[in-house]
């Protein structure tokens, strides 16, 4: 079934857990989320990368992952993720996602609010008042789609962590419904060990109540994602890991099933278990 984004992060934080979002370029992976989070009989969400979304098909992949949801046996939602094209957020609503990462995160304060709030009215007056919207304060370094870490050279705009002082305002001003934050997480991989700001993080927790959500999650120990949801981060996104799963199969594998008769249909399989073995885990890391 298909549930509204903010409702199953904040049924989540009531349980003391979060739900994971991962990144889906394809039928098969989202497929295998699904399979494991109706395995794990928690809900999970869909995310849809922007460049994913812009692309020729993509309309149609965010169908496609609507419909997967629509017909789970567990909560499911779809999202746009790190959206700042008011063009191509209207697009994806219209082709089935019911929530969006509204990013003006790179812009200056005022204008990340201005966007935020133009693309509520947007939403609003096309009579999409039910879709969720997230928006980001602080920026997060690294690439989206690829696994550069923070420092790898042309890979990352300077990062800033959220400033917690301005989190009062921004939630209010903007209306979000979920509030990504720059508490030292990076997309991609990790230069080192992770160090996530803790004191930042709480920080930004006594100041709203909305959720909170934990972007690059690739790489940062279970018991700190863990430890994050107790300060109110409801949403926890994953990429990298699940991408890196899925490869190492189609490496391994790839000559074999091209012996086995070209066989695609096993290799479909494993990327599907290689997948639905990564979301496994990640929900049973953040049911704990
Ligand atoms: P990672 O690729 O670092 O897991 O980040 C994913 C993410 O934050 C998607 O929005």
């Amino acid at each position: 079934m298909r549930a509204r984004l903010d409702h199953l992060v904040s049924s989540a934080l009531q349980q003391g857990s979060a739900v994971p979002a991962f990144t889906c370029y394809d039928f098969t992976t989202a497929l295998a989320v699904v399979s494991a989070a109706e395995e794990a009989g928690r809900g999970a969400i869909l995310l849809v990368a922007p460049k994913t979304a812009a692309s020729p098909n993509g309309p149609r992949l965010i169908a496609a992952l609507r419909g997967l949801a629509d017909g789970a046996g567990v909560p499911i939602a779809v999202q746009l993720d790190h959206a700042a094209d008011p063009e191509l957020i209207l697009a994806a609503v219209a082709a089935g996602a019911d929530s969006v990462l509204v990013d003006g995160s790179s812009l200056p304060y005022e204008d990340n609010i201005a966007l935020v709030r133009s693309v509520r009215a947007d939403l609003d007056g096309r009579g999409n008042a039910d879709v969720v919207i997230e928006a980001e304060l602080g920026g997060l370094a690294g690439d989206e789609d690829r696994a550069f870490g923070a420092d790898a050279a042309g890979s990352a705009p300077a990062a800033g962590l959220t400033d917690s002082g301005q989190v009062e305002d921004f939630v209010s001003r903007t209306g979000a419904q979920l509030l990504a934050v720059a508490v030292g997480n990076v997309h991609g991989k990790y230069q080192g060990e992770p160090r996530l700001r803790w004191d930042v993080l709480q920080d930004i927790a006594v100041r709203t109540r909305i959720p909170l959500v934990l972007h690059g999650a690739s790489g940062i120990p279970a018991e700190e994602l863990v430890k994050a949801a107790a300060m109110n981060v409801g949403k926890v996104n994953f990429n990298t890991e699940l991408r890196t799963g899925v490869l190492a199969v189609l490496e391994e594998r790839v000559s074999a099933h091209r012996a086995d008769g070209e066989n695609l249909q096993a290799l479909l399989g494993q990327w599907g278990d290689a997948a639905r073995n990564f979301a496994a885990d990640a929900l049973r890391t953040l049911a704990r």
